[in-house]
C-alpha cells in the first residue's frame, strides 16, 4: 500500500533530503538554456541537483518539465520526482471565463467540464498541479481577486468547489489528463479590510465556520489533495503561521492527509507582518503551524536543518510534512513514471484542440447574465437593423482572457467585434470611442485605469446618431481585476461613463455590454440604458459567446453569484446579511434604523439575479407539511411557468431564514437550486427537500447542529424576488 511505499522512501532519506521535499522554487531561469552560473538561479540549480527541491512552479512545456525532471530523477541521490505546479485558474492556453463568471452559470456539470478541460490541456504540457480552485467567499467587490472565486455564497461556493476539484482531479490522479487541485487560500483572504489586497483580516468564529470554511470543507470532502495557506493574517496571526487553521482545523478536525503549500513568499512575509523576527524564526513558526511546503521563501531549505539540531523543530514534523508530499507524488503515479506528463506529441495534439474551444464557448455562453432588457431591445435583429458597436474593449483580443491566464498568449481571444461580424459581416460600424487601459501585462504592478482622452468621442457620437441600436462595450480591462488590483471606485473606469452618457443623449437605444472581473456600481446605466448584458471576461471564445447572446442564438440564463452595489460606500454588501436590532423598514418614521442617509440599503442587482429573453412565473409554493422533527423532512414545491415567447432556462433558488437561534442567522441563506429548461407555455413543478442538514449551522455549542425553532422558506428566481412560507423544526 501507499503508506508502506512512502515509508520505504522516507527511511532512506537524510534530514536535508526530507527538507528538500518541502522546498518549492519558481523556474526563473531559462531552463533549457546554458547552466546558470551565478545568483539565485545558480543556487536553485545547485539545490535541484542536490535533491533539495521537491517541486517547481511556473515551468511549462514538456521540454522544460522533462529537463528538470531528468535532473531530479537521474542526478539526485534518491531520484525522487518533482511535482510541477502552475496557476491554471481558468484554463491553460484555451481560456474559460474567469471563475466568477463561471459561477454565474450555476451549472455544476459545465463548471466541472471546464476544469477537466483545463486539466487535460495543462497536463499535456507537463504540469501536474494547479493552484486552483480559489474557494474564498468574497463580499467586497473592491478586492480584485473576486474574479478568481465563486462569489459571496457558501452554499453555491461549496458546490462549485466540488465541481472544480473533481473536474481537475478526475477519478484517478495517475491518468495523464488529470492534475492535482489546490483549495486556496486557507483562510479568510477575501475578508481583507476595506477590500485592499493582502490587508488585515479580523473575523469571528461564527463567520469563519459558517461562511468562510464551508467551501474548503467541501473541497476536502471532494478529495482535494492540497491546500494553500494565505498571505493575510487572521485575527492577529498570519495564516501561514496559524496553528489553529492548519493543525487544529485542517489536519485535526478535518483529518486532511494531503499537504499544505504556503503562498508565494508568505513564510518570509511573516517578518513584515510583525510575527517573526527573521527568516529562521518564520520557518520555525510555519512548520510548527503545519505549513508543509515553502513556496519561494527558501526559509525551509535555509533554516529547518539548524532548527531541528537546535531542538526548536521536532524532526517528526519534518517527517510528517515530507511523508504527505511523497504520498501525493505516489498518488500522481510519479514514482512509477516520472515522465507521465512529458510527451511532446501528445502536447502538440492536445493544446488548443477544437473540443476545448467548443467547451469554453459553451461555458462562456452559460456565464452571461442579462441584467436589463426593456423595450425588447434584445435580441438584436440579424438583418434590417443598423447597429453601431462602440468601445475599446470590443476590439480587444487580450482583455477577455482576464487575469490569471499566464499560459495563454496575448491577443488570442475572439473579440466582440469579431463575434458580431459573424452575424453582420462588414455592415457593422465599429468606433473605439475611448481607451480603457494601458500597462496591460499580467505582472506590472499597476494597470493604469484613469484614462482621460476624449478625442474619440465625436466620432462615436456621430456614428451613434445614425444607428438603430448602439452596442456599447464598456467596463474593466481584463487586467484591472485580479491579484493586487483592488479599487476604491467601482464605476466604469476612465472616461467610459461620460462616453456612455454622451452616446445615450443622441441615441437612447443602447445595449450596454459590460466586461468586468468584479461587480461594478452602475446606477446611472441601470436608470437609463434599456438593455444591459453582463459579459465578464469570458475567455478565448468571448466574442462568439456574447454575439450569440446578443443575436438571440443563445438565451441567457446566468444568475449573479455576487451582489452588485449601487454605491461603493455600501461595501461589503451581500444578500445573506444579519438583521441587526434595528432592521431598515420601507418607510422609517425616524432616523434610528440601520441605514444610510444618502443611499438605499438594497443592492442594484441582488445575488441570484438574472433575466432571460423569455419570462418565468412562479406560483403555488406548497409545503407537504409545515413542520418536521429529527430525521423527518419537508417537501417544498413550486410551479414554474415559461410565459414568454422563447425557450429558456431558469435557476430556481431555495432560501431559508432561521428566525431565532443561538447565533443570529442571516436574513436569507441559499439552500438549494435547480436549473429548469422550459418551452414557451410549458410549466413544471419543482420540488426541494428540507431536512435537518438544510438547517444545520455552527452553533453557540461550537458544533454543526440543527436547532429547534421557526423558519421561513423562500423560492424564486433571485435572492430578492421570492414566494415565501413558514415551517418549524422540533427536536423530540
Ligand atoms: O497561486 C498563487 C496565489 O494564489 C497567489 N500568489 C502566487 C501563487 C502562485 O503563483
Amino acid at each position: 500500500n501507499l503508506d508502506t511505499r512512502v515509508d520505504s522512501v522516507l527511511k532512506l532519506m537524510t534530514l536535508d533530503e526530507k527538507i528538500g521535499q518541502l522546498n518549492q522554487y519558481n523556474g526563473f531561469w531559462e531552463i533549457t538554456g546554458p547552466t546558470p552560473k551565478d545568483g539565485q538561479a545558480a543556487k536553485k540549480y545547485a539545490d535541484l541537483k542536490n535533491g533539495l527541491v521537491g517541486s517547481m512552479l511556473n515551468v511549462k512545456g514538456v521540454k522544460d518539465v522533462r529537463a528538470l525532471q531528468k535532473i531530479a530523477v537521474e542526478e539526485t541521490r534518491l531520484g525522487i520526482p518533482l511535482i510541477f505546479g502552475f496557476d491554471v485558474i481558468h484554463g491553460y492556453k484555451t481560456i474559460s471565463p474567469i471563475p466568477l463568471a463561471e459561477a454565474a452559470s450555476w451549472d455544476m456539470a459545465e463548471i466541472k467540464k471546464s476544469a477537466a478541460v483545463a486539466a487535460e490541456e495543462a497536463a499535456s504540457v507537463g504540469l501536474n498541479w494547479t493552484f486552483a480552485p480559489m474557494v474564498d467567499i468574497a463580499r467586497d467587490a473592491r478586492w480584485g481577486r473576486v474574479m478568481e472565486g465563486a462569489g459571496e455564497d457558501p452554499f453555491l461556493g461549496s458546490q462549485i468547489a466540488v465541481a472544480r476539484v473533481t473536474g481537475f482531479q478526475g477519478d484517478d490522479l495517475t491518468k495523464r489528463n488529470t492534475i492535482l487541485a489546490c483549495a486556496k487560500h486557507f483562510a479568510g483572504y477575501a475578508f481583507a479590510e476595506s477590500g485592499r489586497d493582502y490587508n488585515t483580516v479580523d473575523v469571528g468564529e461564527s463567520t469563519l465556520q459558517n461562511i468562510i470554511f464551508p467551501p474548503f470543507k467541501a473541497a476536502l470532502d471532494a478529495g482535494v489533495r492540497t491546500f494553500m495557506n494565505s498571505f493575510n493574517e487572521l485575527n492577529g496571526v498570519p495564516a501561514t503561521g496559524n496553528k489553529y487553521l492548519q493543525r487544529t482545523i485542517l489536519k485535526g478536525d478535518w483529518k486532511f492527509d494531503g499537504f499544505i503549500v504556503s503562498d508565494w513568499g508568505s513564510i518570509n512575509e511573516m517578518i513584515a507582518h510583525g510575527h517573526a523576527k527573521d527568516s529562521k524564526q518564520a520557518a520555525e513558526i510555519a512548520i510548527n503551524a503545519g505549513s508543509d511546503m515553502d513556496m519561494e521563501s527558501s526559509a525551509y531549505v535555509e533554516h529547518l536543518a539548524t532548527l531541528v539540531k537546535e531542538g526548536k523543530v521536532k524532526e517528526a514534523l519534518i517527517d510528517d510534512a515530507a511523508r504527505r508530499i511523497l504520498k501525493v507524488k505516489f498518488e500522481l503515479g510519479l514514482f512509477d513514471n516520472p515522465y507521465l506528463y512529458c510527451d511532446e506529441n501528445y502536447e502538440k495534439e492536445t493544446v488548443g484542440k477544437p473540443a476545448f474551444h467548443e467547451a469554453v464557448l459553451d461555458m462562456a455562453k452559460k456565464s452571461i447574465v442579462l441584467l436589463k432588457n426593456e423595450k425588447e431591445l434584445l435580441p438584436l435583429k440579424k438583418s434590417g437593423q443598423k447597429i453601431v458597436l462602440i468601445g475599446a474593449l470590443a476590439n480587444d483580443k487580450t482583455s477577455p482572457l482576464g487575469s490569471w491566464r499566464i499560459g495563454a498568449d496575448d491577443n488570442t481571444a475572439v473579440s466582440l467585434l469579431e463575434g458580431m461580424k459573424k452575424y453582420t459581416g462588414n455592415a457593422l460600424t465599429y468606433v473605439k470611442g475611448a481607451d480603457v487601459a494601458v500597462g496591460r501585462t499580467e505582472f506590472v504592478w499597476e494597470t493604469k485605469i484613469n484614462m482621460t482622452d476624449k478625442s474619440g468621442f465625436a466620432e462615436a457620437i456621430a456614428a451613434a446618431k445614425n444607428a438603430d441600436v448602439v452596442v456599447l462595450s464598456l467596463g474593466e480591462h481584463g487586467l484591472q481585476s485580479g491579484e493586487g488590483r483592488s479599487r476604491t471606485d467601482l464605476g466604469l473606469p476612465g472616461v467610459q461613463q461620460e462616453l456612455l452618457e454622451e452616446v445615450y443623449k443622441v441615441n437612447p437605444n443602447v445595449v450596454l455590454v459590460l466586461n468586468n472581473g468584479r461587480p461594478l456600481a452602475i446606477p446611472w446605466a441601470d436608470a437609463h440604458v434599456p438593455a444591459i448584458v453582463e459579459g465578464w471576461q469570458l475567455g478565448t471564445e468571448s466574442g462568439n459567446a456574447i454575439a450569440q447572446v446578443l443575436y438571440g442564438d443563445y438565451n441567457p440564463s446566468g444568475k449573479l453569484p455576487m451582489t452588485f452595489p449601487r454605491n461603493v460606500g455600501q461595501l461589503p454588501l451581500y444578500y445573506n446579511y444579519k438583521s441587526t436590532g434595528r432592521p431598515m423598514m420601507n418607510e422609517p418614521e425616524s432616523v434610528f434604523w440601520s441605514h444610510y442617509q444618502d443611499e438605499k440599503n438594497t443592492p442594484l442587482y441582488p445575488f441570484g439575479y438574472g433575466l432571460s429573453y423569455t419570462k418565468f412565473d412562479y406560483s403555488n409554493l406548497e409545503l407537504n407539511q409545515s413542520s418536521f422533527s429529527n430525521d423527518g423532512k419537508i417537501e417544498v414545491s413550486v410551479t414554474l411557468k415559461n410565459s414568454g415567447k422563447y425557450a429558456g432556462k431558469e435557476v430556481v433558488q431555495l432560501y431559508i431564514h432561521d428566525i431565532f437561534a443561538s447565533i443570529t442567522r442571516p436574513v436569507k441563506e441559499l439552500k438549494g437550486f435547480e436549473m429548469v429548461e422550459l418551452q414557451p407555455n410549458e410549466s413544471k413543478k419543482v420540488t426541494f427537500v428540507i431536512d435537518k442538514k438544510t438547517i444545520e449551522f455552527y452553533t453557540a455549542n461550537s458544533k454543526w447542529e440543527a436547532e429547534a425553532g421557526d423558519f421561513k422558506v423562500f423560492v424564486g428566481g433571485s435572492s430578492a424576488k421570492t414566494l415565501e412560507a413558514d415551517f418549524q423544526y422540533q427536536k423530540n
